[in-house]
């Protein structure tokens, strides 16, 4: 191979005692001598643990990726990193997402890479891993682990979304202990992520459509061979990028950011979208504000039929021929002239995509809703806005006025919501305080608390729901998320108190309590904001530095880039 002047040449090109280094102990794993002639070294970002189960087959898929980046004469080396497993970290996997950037981040930079393949999978892998490769800017490319298989429960489909309606039917005595458990083991069936489109697809979804991965990445099944396919070219084309000098600036432009916000919409994607793609683009320093996500999803109809929003899962999209005929569908509106990680333009990627199932996929002309992405709500009770997801809420609640039920903290709430004198009918609103990126800290997915118990035994669904939290993105309901400011940097939602009016109106875009800018000012006057800051370690760090979930709840100090040069180099 004809030797470029590689990233990685400023180690492994040496003489001396340096080079010597260098090498040496990479020869420990067998790489023989030849492997260091200048050719391109691949960092496999792997987030595989057995504590990340949705993650548990990347061992399995770095191998995959492997053999690409052989076959195309570059040297793969795969390294691990924080792996955040959204079931099992307390408090909230969310917590750690910029954390894990910040392993992502540093671990490219200081080591010997010239392109980057980012193993992605559970929620928060997918933001955590692109951030951190964002801010150093190398050739990259994702490759998603792929959904599990759909769910089976007394022969019906079921998944993630059915965890939510699960539980309200065991609170409401209609699904006994027994059945509950028997569930729980149908629910999981293979390798992958959740089945819906969920937080996990969403992401797959989002790499895909802003052209971090090759087309068709985000709905092959985890145990489809298409997966290992697929892995295997994406091995190839980083070698070419690599060689090209393609990199994350190069496909991360503003109107790529466009492109994933109309998709989104399409498919009905998850709301912590906007958190992690407003934190992205702030990696980029791409001005992206959370407003541009109602502008470019405002005409955008739901055109793809799963859950939570619809009635499929994941597989059935890869079936129905996945994402690029979604993408197809929405090409009219899209960037066209966008590129993709394997240099074609968006248009080019889907040119050959064909529905084979118009019950999953639709058309712009007969969507399956005709309101689908996010509406920003703004108001008095959330000046940097707030966020509510149309295709998962109930029409006759979209425009609502009812009396607050409050909840100071998600303790408070835990304690008091199944009380049987809890002053409360279908008609209130329930708000749910101090549960926003600082205040938690790390904003958790409470946001679509459960409803009460003596309302479910009624029969009653939904409600307005109103939080500065997060919702899982398998969750649904009328639920307003991501009130800014928080609670605890002073927001007006710190203030609501029990009985106090307050209207939700979607088609108006707007969030508004009853109160008087007077009495508003008069009660924060009177209020104590001061938030409990940890003594040390990460969780001091976050919250010190934490940002607004208007801004993508990324740390201030790691907006931007700082390059892939190596600030000092010792030897
Ligand atoms: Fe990992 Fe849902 S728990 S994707």
């Amino acid at each position: 191979m004809k030797e470029q002047n590689f990233r990685s040449s400023g180690w492994f090109g040496r003489t001396g005692k340096d080079g010597f280094i260098y090498r040496a102990w990479m020869k420990k794993s067998g790489i023989p001598e030849h492997a260091f002639d200048g050719r391109p070294v691949i960092g496999i970002c792997n987030t595989w643990s057995e504590l990340t189960p949705c993650n548990s087959h990347f061992r399995e898929l770095a191998e995959h990726v492997k053999r690409g980046v052989y076959e195309a004469g570059g040297l793969p080396v795969e390294f691990p990193v924080l792996s955040l497993g959204e079931t099992l970290m307390k408090p909230t996997a969310m917590l750690f997402r910029n954390l894990a950037s910040m392993d992502v981040e540093e671990a490219i930079r200081a080591n010997p890479l010239d392109g980057v393949v980012l193993l992605c999978g559970c929620d928060k892998t997918t933001p955590s891993l692109v951030m951190g490769a964002c801010s150093v800017n190398l050739p990259t490319i994702v490759v998603s682990g792929g959904p599990m298989l759909t769910g089976k429960h007394k022969g019906k489909s079921i998944s993630t979304s059915d965890l939510w309606r699960f539980s309200e039917a065991n609170r409401a005595g209609q699904m006994d202990d027994m059945e509950l458990s028997v569930a729980e083991a149908g629910m999981c069936r293979s390798d992958g992520h959740c089945a819906v489109m969920g937080t996990a697809s969403t992401m797959a979804c989002m790499v895909e459509s802003l052209g971090l991965s090759l087309p068709g990445n985000a709905a092959i099944p985890a145990p489809d061979a298409a997966r290992k396919v697929l892995a295997q070219m994406s091995g190839h084309e980083i070698v070419r990028m690599v060689k090209e000098d393609i990199k994350l600036s190069d496909i991360l432009t503003r109107a790529a950011f466009e492109n994933a916000i109309m998709v989104n919409a399409g498919i009905g994607g998850s709301t912590n979208f906007v958190i992690h793609l407003l934190a992205i683009a702030g990696r980029m320093g791409i001005d992206l504000s959370i407003d541009d996500f109602d502008t470019f999803s405002a005409n955008i109809p739901l055109i793809a039929n799963l859950q939570p929003s619809g009635d499929y899962f994941m597989e059935d999209l890869y079936y129905s021929g996945g994402l690029p005929v979604v993408i197809k569908e929405l090409l009219p509106y899209l960037n066209q002239n966008c590129i993709a990680v394997n240099g074609k333009s968006v248009a080019e990627n889907v040119k050959h995509a064909e529905c084979y199932d118009e019950n999953i996929i639709t058309t712009m002309a007969n969507p399956f809703n005709r309101s689908s992405g996010f509406i920003v709500l703004k108001g008095n009770l959330c000046e940097s806005g707030a966020i509510i997801k149309p295709s998962a809420a109930s029409a006759p609640l979209m425009k609502h006025t009812g009396k607050a039920v409050v909840f100071e903290n998600i303790d408070d709430y835990k304690k008091r919501i199944d009380a049987p004198d809890l002053d409360v009918d279908e008609n209130s609103v329930l708000v749910l305080k101090n549960v926003g990126p600082r205040g938690y800290p790390g904003m958790p997915e409470v946001g679509n608390m459960g409803l009460p118990a003596k309302l479910l035994a009624k029969g009653v669904t939904d409600m307005v729901r109103i939080s500065d939290g997060r919702m899982s993105g398998t969750g649904f309901g009328t639920v307003v998320l991501h009130v800014s400011p928080e609670t605890a940097d002073g927001g007006t939602l710190g203030v609501v108190q029990n009985g106090d009016l307050i209207t939700l109106d979607v088609y108006e875009r707007s969030l508004h309590l009853h109160l008087s800018n007077d009495e508003i000012a008069e009660r924060k006057k009177n209020r104590k904001t001061e938030i409990k800051i940890e003594a040390r370690g990460y969780v001091r760090l976050y919250q010190q530095h934490v940002q607004g979930a208007h801004l993508g709840a990324d740390l201030d100090f790691l907006r931007g880039s700082s390059g892939s040069k190596v600030a000092k180099d010792s030897h």
